[in-house]
């Protein structure tokens, strides 16, 4: 019989209200669970979180009791699935704990289906980042929305964070001038001297929307949109005839008291604020849900985009916390902008760390 612990964080409270607190998250332990057939129990490696996640806490989408969701990779402890084998690394959704079960009959919330992760290509936690529903996301923003035109401008929030150093990089490849726009002189730093961006500016800044206007002298073509707020309210007046924005999220507002139910209401007000600028200036709006993207288009971003990573031509970022005890903690400094770079946390023992080394030896352009 299995005597592994499984400790598991669960939701302490439903809806969650604000921003995040300790009363909103309860750590108890289990016993790892045995798979039934065709189910595999995995061990989690890494654990991703993301601002969505409290999107769905705020909603309810979770119950009292719950296992907090997240995006997982993870390693086979046991198989009882034709195909795989203990050992196997994979993508699934095994959420804020050590084990879990995937395969007939587990239901977990997600439109990104487990599959392998192949260590010989990339790093295994770019399954939960560049090379994960994050690149996706800004794929689909920035490329397939907006169809960037080489010398375009195009303005990202949260740019140095998980999506938003995606979308700038991707603009980059395709020959527009970008400007990032970020909460701190490093981060401004990060995304121009690493990334590559043409110019970063913060937006805590005082005078950020006189910096903004002098930064984009031939206005705004595409602005891909992570953050809302004042950022965007500096963003409505240089957006140029015709130009195009990606919809992709509006994290100043997840902790509002009148989220509502999901962020539509959220999103109105949004659109609302910019109605007049948009009908008088043309302006396509292209509201993103990356799950729309994932049946259609995941094998395109995953070769194009793993092209590009192999190539050096995107770079990432990861912040990288250690053990699940401290997911609760990793994710209020997430939401708040605390990280720089993709938060993730690892659970437990990554077994290609040293390929992971060999990738950094090698010139890879992981960064620390
Ligand atoms: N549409 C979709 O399908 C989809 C999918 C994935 C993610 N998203 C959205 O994409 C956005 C970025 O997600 P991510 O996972 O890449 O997170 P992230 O950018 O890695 O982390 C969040 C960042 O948001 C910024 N931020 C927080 N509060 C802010 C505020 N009040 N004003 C301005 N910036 C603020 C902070 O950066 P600074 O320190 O630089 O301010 C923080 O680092 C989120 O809005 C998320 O909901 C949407």
């Amino acid at each position: 019989m299995n005597t592994i612990n499984n400790r598991q964080w669960k939701v302490a409270r439903s809806p969650a209200q604000g921003w995040p607190t300790d009363g909103d998250f309860i750590l108890s332990t289990d016993i790892a669970p045995e798979p039934a057939r065709n189910q595999l129990c995995t061990r989690t490696i890494y654990l991703s979180l993301d601002p969505y996640q409290w999107v769905r806490l705020r909603a309810g989408a979770e119950k009292k009791g719950d296992i907090c969701h997240g995006r997982t990779v993870s390693q086979v402890t046991k198989s009882l699935v034709d195909g795989y084998q203990e050992g196997d690394l994979i993508f699934n959704t095994n959420g804020w704990q050590d084990y879990g079960l995937v395969g007939d009959g587990i239901s977990v919330f997600d439109y990104m289906l487990p599959r392998k992760i192949d260590p010989a290509l990339a790093p295994i936690s770019t399954a939960l980042g560049v090379l994960g529903m994050l690149g996706l996301t800004a794929y689909s923003g920035v490329y397939l929305q907006c169809q960037p035109q080489a010398g375009e401008t195009v303005v990202v929030s949260a740019a140095s964070g998980g999506v938003g150093q995606n979308a700038g990089q991707i603009a980059k490849i395709k020959g527009c001038r970008v400007i990032g726009i970020t909460g701190s002189t490093e981060k401004c730093n990060f995304v121009t001297e690493t990334l590559g961006f043409d110019a970063a500016l913060n937006h805590r800044d005082e005078d950020f929307a006189d910096q903004l206007r002098t930064a984009c002298p031939d206005g705004i073509d595409i602005y891909f949109e992570n953050v809302g707020g004042k950022v965007f309210e500096a963003v409505k007046p240089l957006l140029n005839r015709k130009a195009r924005i990606s919809l992709c999220g509006l994290i100043s507002q997840y902790g509002n008291d009148d989220l509502g139910a999901m962020l539509e209401s959220v999103h109105i007000q949004w659109k609302k604020s910019g109605e007049s600028i948009f009908a008088k200036q043309e302006v396509s709006v292209h509201s993103l849900a990356v799950g729309n993207f994932v049946k259609d288009y995941q094998d395109q971003f995953l070769s194009e985009m793993g092209a590009w990573v192999k190539d050096g031509l995107i770079k990432y970022k990861e912040d990288l916390w250690q053990g699940l005890e401290n997911a609760p903690e990793a994710f209020s400094t997430m939401l708040s902008g605390g990280n720089f770079g993709k938060t993730l946390v690892q659970i437990s023992e990554d077994p290609t760390a040293n390929e992971l080394l060999q990738l950094r030896r090698d010139g890879n352009n992981v960064l620390e």
